[in-house]
């Protein structure tokens, strides 16, 4: 059976006309940064790529090595081709502007160059999340720098969502708005090839993941589920439930994807400006988009994630997702 690269995936879908060619070619370039980032993750020590830089990103956490890296090596495969009006990263105060000797294209890349990235020192799964929106007209100004009101948009405006998950094996997971597909990088040919074609989330689930230890911060709702979730058999959920948490989104969502589950970051008492832990433009919005094109939810516990119309770049967000049945009690208890 000849094997389906991502290549041939993306050049089938242009085909078909789910795909402009110049999305594609986007798209294999961001996925050749990916296979780059998981070289220099896979090098650790012997990298010397470990450890943290002694700077803070916009958020006030620590700059990881490999944080910095990986988003170097996204700006530099990204900004020559011609195909982005600019983009825009975590670790990145503000949105970058495409040197003025490159040409500019249509869309926005958004990235988390490098998720979870306090488990690199200790070894355990990180990955890359993206998202691409199309710049809106009024903004595509060949001589202006680029207004970073041109990325706030809401997440039902993305065209394409993916991460790239740097484990055991190197993953490369996306949707184009018409289902997911997992391609599994091939260290022999350097090529992703296509091995989960219809990913599917089970609508039910007995596995959650939450930070147990900010439970003294949460809101009511929270506590009350969480509390029915631990009582098991004997309380009103009437079954046991498995709990894992891997401290990197990438990793959770991918679990969930791969086997169903809820993920959550409740918004807490700890600081009350600041809605939860994750960030809308490029954890919650293409890991929403991914979820739901598996067929899975995602909510704030009030409304649909993909559905918030962004204030900022860097803005944060509750976050509730996976299987249909859980987050959609989750929800509940929130509106009720
Ligand atoms: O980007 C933030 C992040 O690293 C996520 O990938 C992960 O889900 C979460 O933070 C882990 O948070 P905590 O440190 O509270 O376990």
């Amino acid at each position: 059976m000849s094997r389906v690269t991502l290549s041939r995936y993306l050049i089938e879908q242009t085909r078909s006309n789910n795909t402009p060619a110049d999305l594609r070619f986007l798209i294999e370039v961001v996925a050749r940064a990916c296979k780059e980032i998981s070289h220099a993750v896979s090098k650790g020590a012997l990298g010397g790529v470990l450890g943290s830089m002694g700077t803070e990103n916009v958020q006030g956490e620590v700059q990881k090595k490999l944080d910095v890296i990986s988003n170097e090596i996204l700006l530099e495969a990204n900004e020559w081709g011609g195909h982005l009006a600019g983009m825009a990263s975590e670790e990145m105060d503000n949105a970058y502007q495409i040197p003025g000797k490159y040409p500019k294209g249509a869309y926005l890349l958004v990235f988390d160059p490098l998720d979870g990235s306090s488990n690199i020192d200790v070894n355990v799964s990180v990955g890359t999340i993206f998202s691409v929106l199309r710049c809106p007209d009024q903004y595509l100004s060949q001589n202006d720098s680029l207004d970073e009101q041109a990325f706030l948009q809401p997440g039902t405006k993305q065209v394409c969502a993916g991460y790239a998950i740097y484990g055991p094996q190197t993953m490369l997971v996306l949707t184009l708005g018409n289902g997911v597909k997992g391609f599994t990088l091939d260290r022999e040919l350097g090529s992703f090839v296509l091995t989960h074609d219809d990913i599917r989330i089970p609508e039910t689930t007995a596995e959650f993941a939450i930070n147990m230890s900010n439970s003294r911060h949460w809101e009511p709702p929270v506590s009350r589920y969480v509390e029915e979730l631990l009582a098991g058999k004997e309380g009103p959920l009437g079954k046991d439930y498995n709990m894992r948490w891997v401290a990197a989104m990438v990793a959770d969502v991918h679990r969930i994807l791969t086997r169903g589950g809820l993920f959550m970051y409740p918004r807490d008492s700890r600081e009350p400006s600041k809605p939860g832990k994750l960030r809308l433009m490029y954890e919650a919005n293409p890991m929403s988009f991914i979820v739901e094109q598996a067929g899975g939810v995602s909510t704030n516990g009030i409304e649909r994630i993909l559905d918030i119309q962004p204030t900022s770049l860097h803005q944060r967000v509750a976050v509730y997702l996976g299987s249909k049945e859980e987050v959609d009690r989750v929800t509940a208890y929130h509106q009720g």
